[in-house]
């Protein structure tokens, strides 16, 4: 028998820096060189920086095709994928040419899934410009759009060539984008990094009051630290080989809370309050003190992230744990804080039954109610 035996190395960067749309900047001239490039973003992005791209483009003597396309969770499918394959072949970009993604996680998603597609794979540059973008759906290798009634049901692991986000971006978030970036923020700290946890706790209402641009010291080293923790997981185990991964803080439930909700919960306002059910476990099950899981659940209701849903029910996290278990090789893996700044897995799925989902949900609740002063339900139905 013969083998044929591929090996694929690969590396990208992620450059963190201000002014990408200065037209003084060689930011966009570096990244794009001599070829064709189509950019996809969303309305909204396009409103804040569509001119200031255009004018950048120009300055750096780029040859950009520009489109403007409604990616919302909702559309976060396979006909967004395809519209922006399309899209490629009517300004005829070729093999050697770039896709680019601006806006959102969703934006990056959809493009990075298109470029993976495209052509059998072209190159793709990020330019994340939310706050979940840039601490996380921006700088992995992982794409998917939602099928199925699944969310993220479809996908690759593909590197992208390159990252480029600017924190000044994040100027123009929605507050409650900028609220949900800072859930994934809290994931990392959570489970890596108990310094980066304080720092939250000590200036993140304030960032989330004054868009990302108060203390203005912290902007940059807190967004640095959150991605040099993130890439430090993900380059341990890229492809996700290995299936207790500690960034699924917070991603065991939120999938099927999102969808429960038909995306009234942002992906970051689910996690939030995943990571306060996981948090709830862990403390039933004695791997956490509760004035630890008071801190959790203080900082999220700091920020404005909800812990609480009336989506969440015991049948509905039961089902995610069962898929969970489906998505992660026969094993739950739910990731469970052991501290501030350190975390494990539940592995077994007979470790949550359903006495424990129920009795979890009372306690987080309860948690919330005392934490924050008011009744739990209302903040997330009124989201
Ligand atoms: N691929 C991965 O590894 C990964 C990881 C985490 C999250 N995700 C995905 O990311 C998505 C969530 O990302 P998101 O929170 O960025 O959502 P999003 O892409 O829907 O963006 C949120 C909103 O903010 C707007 N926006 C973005 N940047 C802006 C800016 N600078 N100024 C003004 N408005 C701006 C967008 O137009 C949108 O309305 C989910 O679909 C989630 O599944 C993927």
């Amino acid at each position: 028998m013969t083998e044929l035996h591929c090996e694929r190395a690969f590396g990208f960067r992620i450059c963190l820096e201000r002014g990408v749309l200065d037209p003084a900047s060689p930011a966009l001239a570096r990244a794009i060189g001599d070829r064709r490039a189509l950019i996809v973003t969303t309305p909204t992005v396009a409103m804040h920086y569509g001119t200031a791209f255009r004018r950048a483009c120009a300055a750096a003597g780029v040859d950009v095709a520009l489109a403007v396309r409604s990616l919302d969770e909702q559309h976060k499918t396979m006909d967004a994928v395809m519209g922006v394959a399309a899209l490629a072949r009517s300004v005829g970009i070729g093999r050697r040419d770039v896709l680019i993604g601006f806006g959102g996680g969703v934006t990056t998603d959809v493009v990075s899934l298109a470029a993976s597609l495209y052509r059998r794979g072209v190159a793709c540059i990020r330019m994340p410009t939310s706050l979940v973008g840039q601490v996380d759906a921006g700088i992995g290798l992982k794409s998917a759009v939602n099928a199925g009634g699944v969310k993220s049901a479809l996908g690759r692991f593909d590197p992208p060539e390159l990252v480029l986000e600017d924190p000044t971006w994040l100027t123009t978030l929605p507050a409650r984008a900028t609220r949900s970036g800072f859930a994934e923020i809290v994931k990392i700290a959570m489970v890596r990094d108990a310094a980066l946890f304080e720092l939250v706790e000590l200036v993140g209402c304030s960032l989330v009051a004054s868009q990302f641009t108060k203390p203005e010291a912290v902007v940059l080293p807190l967004l640095e630290r959150s991605i040099e923790l993130m890439v430090t997981e993900l380059r341990q185990n890229p492809f996700e080989e290995c299936l207790e991964r500690l960034v699924d803080f917070g991603h065991t439930f939120s999938p099927a809370l999102e969808i429960e909700s038909a995306h009234v919960l942002t992906h970051g306002e689910a996690v939030a309050i995943d990571m306060a059910i996981s948090t709830e476990i862990a403390v039933i099950l004695g791997h956490v003190t509760s004035a630890e899981a008071d801190r959790i659940v203080a900082v999220l209701h700091a920020l404005g992230l909800p812990t609480t849903t009336a989506w969440a029910t015991t049948p509905l996290l039961a089902a995610a744990a069962d898929a969970a278990v489906a998505h992660r090789g026969g094993a739950l893996n739910l990731v469970v804080p052991t501290g501030i700044g350190t975390a494990g897995f539940v592995r077994e799925r007979d470790e949550i039954g359903s006495d424990l989902l129920d009795f979890s949900l009372a306690a987080v609740t309860a948690r919330t109610e005392r934490v924050s002063g008011r009744p739990a339900h209302v903040p997330a139905r009124a989201l």
